[in-house]
């Protein structure tokens, strides 16, 4: 098992579209590279219906451990803990033992190999975020906004935060949610200091993922990521 680069991508906001610009990044680079996902949204798992799995995942017995093989969809390897529990039952787990499934999620799965796992954050800034920052030897941070006072509010706290453990930041998504809107805004931190990496416009092929299609915005954005990563 051999990673490359792990990239979180996350903001303390919810419904900013970290899980869609993820799965949507995630599937244009699974075109030309090895590409992983895990879903660290515990209470909120969402990559496995993105992608339509509905399927159980196997394991391998190695030296006594129980490793998940990733199930693969699309070229992409999944971990996630939605393939686990049962649809409509919410995982009710004080923060132990969600930063207990999240490190579970990713050193017990058999990764194959990949050049970029990429981490599916939930909201907030709790046991998630500490627990991904912090146990998990991430590489570089991705923050998603969206050009709202809130988002932007709750964003600058990731920011903080991503920062005060010393991990790389490569910039900030813009994502448009709302509809029949273009946006290009550069200046939604203003004076902060943040790499800007692209805007993602409002799509309905996003809206209701569709795995056999990857908008512009995401293929503008991906090669933005790819070449910000090679220049550091
Ligand atoms: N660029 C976009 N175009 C269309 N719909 C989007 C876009 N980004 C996100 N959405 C929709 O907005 C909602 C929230 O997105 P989601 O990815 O679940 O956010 P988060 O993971 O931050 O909570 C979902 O219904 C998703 O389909
Ligand atoms: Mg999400």
């Amino acid at each position: 098992m051999s990673i490359k680069k792990i990239i979180a991508i996350g903001s303390a906001k919810g419904g900013v579209g970290k899980s869609s610009i993820t799965a949507s990044v995630a599937l244009h680079l699974s075109k030309n590279y090895s590409v992983g996902i895990l879903d660290a949204d515990i209470y909120g798992p969402n990559q496995h219906l993105l992608f339509d799995i509905i399927e159980k995942p196997s394991f391998t017995k190695s030296n006594e451990r129980k490793l998940l093989n990733p199930i693969i969809k699309k070229n992409i390897q999944f971990s996630s803990v939605g393939f686990l529990l049962e649809e409509e039952k919410p995982a009710m787990w004080r923060g132990p033992i969600l930063s207990s499934t999240i490190k579970q999620l990713f050193y017990s799965t058999q990764w194959n190999d990949l050049d970029f796992l990429f981490i599916d954050m939930p909201p907030g800034t709790g046991d998630a975020y500490l627990t991904v920052l912090k146990d998990i030897n991430i590489d570089d941070f991705i923050l998603v906004t969206s050009n709202n006072k809130l988002s932007i509010s709750d964003s600058l706290k990731t920011l903080t935060m991503v920062k005060k453990f010393n991990i790389n930041v490569l910039g900030y998504i813009a994502n448009n949610l709302i509809p029949n809107t273009q946006s290009n805004n550069k200046n939604i931190f203003n004076s902060k200091k943040i790499n800007y990496l692209g805007y993602v416009n409002f799509d309905s092929k996003i809206y209701n993922f569709d795995t056999n299609y990857v908008p512009d915005d995401i293929i503008a954005l991906s090669q933005k990521i790819l070449s910000t990563i090679n220049k550091i």
